[in-house]
């Protein structure tokens, strides 16, 4: 079937046929030991559309013991240049499926089709990109003078657990798996209970690719059943967790426990910072974008506009006007560039926010209300919305919302922004618009964030290093260094 007539039929009968239901373990489709079956919901029509295994602590073992047997086997036996030319084909694989693997990213998590079509080839990307580490992944030589070779290996860690989130359920899988295989590790993949499709199919796809038999196994389930023993599991060697920073701190501890390293990407409240000497179209298309892509549910997203009293008015007035021209609706109407949001109990959790905002009569110039389709009366929706004017202190300000909801602060001058845009726990992403190059790189210089966006919010690729300060997390993904996290060095020295 052509992608076209694929993206209609789904469009008109909810269901995408033929989505794996089962675990996919040592290289094959494996259902629960329990046999218990869990329903993901399509957030765009609020009901379900696919179900899948509910896997416990059995699962996981068995998904751990087969990551290990292949570790210590035949992974191992692949030569660098072979694991590349295999990364490599993945990535093909991947562009092959593309419209089958974002028309399931958008039942799964309410995304629109062309988000998810960026996914999908940003998860490519990812695959090309560490296609070429995996055989450039080189040690280092010591200098202790002619009597000794000393030199280092850059060993993998082991088995590798990779949790994820619901809000990039493919793209966060391939930006950690690549790495995890590029390094010669294995890995135990636990996507998030609302969205397990995508990976369960990028699993399938590496195997297609030439992975041997259990180096990329998932397992599907919640996080109490399938997360946390995956964690405390004593064969795991290093944990990659994306998602809540109090579920964050579970992992860390639950790591400590058996010495196992890891990478955390949490929250975020990230600032971006609009001077008044900036390009104002320019601001404003990059602010919206912050906020509103993904209807806000991303851990960088923009989520606080730090603006310079002097054109404060005019901007949040102009601001309004967009947010009320997105076209929001079920994600596989090509037409809509707004979102649903990902559960009911998400939406639950943003409404209340605004319920008490509304209650300590803050200013919300535009919306603040769930909603639903205005094509079909349907889903899980909540209103792009504003929030003008707050004091630092503020909830709507402190808190991670992770929804379309932007929190207004206003400053006076440069320095009172570089304040404002340091004043919560978190500390992710900062983005600023000005045409000061001096204040620009002040503000790189002075703002606490794992990466700093000059003139365009979001800018940057598999390339550029990524991960949080402060509360926002630990470890770095994307770029070389996210590989140095799935290696031990061993350094040898010879007496000769
Ligand atoms: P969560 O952090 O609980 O879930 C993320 C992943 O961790 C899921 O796969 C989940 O099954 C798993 N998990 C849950 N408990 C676990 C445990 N004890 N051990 C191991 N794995 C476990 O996030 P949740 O509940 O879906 O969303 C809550 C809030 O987290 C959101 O409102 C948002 O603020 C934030 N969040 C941040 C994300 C980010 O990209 N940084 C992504 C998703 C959520
Ligand atoms: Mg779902």
């Amino acid at each position: 079937m052509s992608d076209e007539s694929l993206l209609h039929q789904v469009k008109r009968t909810g269901v995408l046929p033929g989505l794996p239901d089962k675990h996919f373990i040592d290289g094959a489709w494996r259902p629960s030991a329990g046999g218990g079956m869990m329903e993901s919901f399509d957030p765009g029509r609020a009901s379900p559309h696919a179900t899948f295994a509910a896997g416990d602590a059995e699962d996981t073992a068995i998904a751990v013991a087969s990551a290990r047997r292949a570790g210590e086997g035949a992974w191992k036996k692949v030569l660098p240049r072979e694991r590349s030319r295999i990364l490599s084909q993945a990535a093909g694989l991947i562009r092959e499926h593309a419209e089958r693997l974002a028309i399931t990213e958008v039942l799964d998590s309410g995304k629109t089709i062309s988000e998810a079509r960026g996914d999908v080839a940003g998860a490519a990307r990812c695959f090309d990109y560490y296609a070429g580490a995996a055989d450039k992944n080189e040690g280092r030589s010591f200098p202790l003078g002619e009597d000794y070779a000393s030199f280092s290996i850059n060993e993998p860690v082991g088995v590798t657990a990779h949790i994820i989130p619901w809000n990039y359920p493919l793209s966060t899988t391939a930006r950690s798996v690549a790495p995890a295989l590029a390094a010669g590790c294995t890995a135990v993949v636990k996507p998030a209970e609302q969205t397990p499709m995508t990976a369960l199919m990028l699993a399938e796809l590496l195997h297609t690719a030439g992975l041997p038999n259990g180096v990329c196994n998932v397992v599907t389930g919640t996080g109490a059943a399938v997360g946390s023993p995956l964690t405390a599991h004593p064969d795991i060697s290093h944990i990659t967790f994306t998602g809540s920073t109090a579920t964050g701190i579970n992992v860390m501890q639950a790591a400590a426990r058996n010495i196992a390293s890891v990478t955390l990407e949490l929250g975020g409240k990230s600032p971006n910072v609009v001077l008044a000497d900036c390009d104002i179209e320019l601001a404003l298309d990059n602010v919206v974008g912050a906020i509103f892509e993904n209807a806000g549910q991303i851990c960088s997203a923009g989520s606080r506009l730090v603006i310079e009293r002097a054109i404060h008015t005019k901007f949040i007035e102009r601001l309004v006007q967009r947010a009320r021209d997105l076209r929001m609706g079920h994600g596989l109407s090509e037409s809509v560039n707004f979102g649903a949001i990902n559960s009911a109990e998400h939406l639950a959790k943003i409404s209340a926010y605004l319920d008490d905002a509304r209650s300590r009569g803050l200013a919300i110039p535009t919306g603040g209300n769930p909603t639903l389709d205005p094509a079909t009366g349907k889903g899980w929706f909540f209103e792009p919305t504003i929030v003008d004017n707050l004091a630092w202190d503020d909830p709507v300000v402190q808190e991670e919302i992770f929804g379309p909801v932007l929190a207004v602060q206003v400053v006076d001058d440069f320095d009172e922004a570089v304040a404002a845009a340091n004043c919560t726990r978190y500390a992710l992403v900062a983005g600023i618009f000005t045409r000061d190059l001096s204040k620009a790189h002040r503000f790189a210089r002075d703002v606490d964030a794992g990466q700093v966006y000059v003139n365009e919010y979001f800018a940057g690729g598999i390339e550029t290093p990524f991960g949080g300060n402060r509360k926002s997390g630990i470890g770095r993904e994307k770029g070389l260094v996210a590989v140095a996290s799935y290696c031990k060095t061993k350094s040898v020295t010879i007496r000769i």
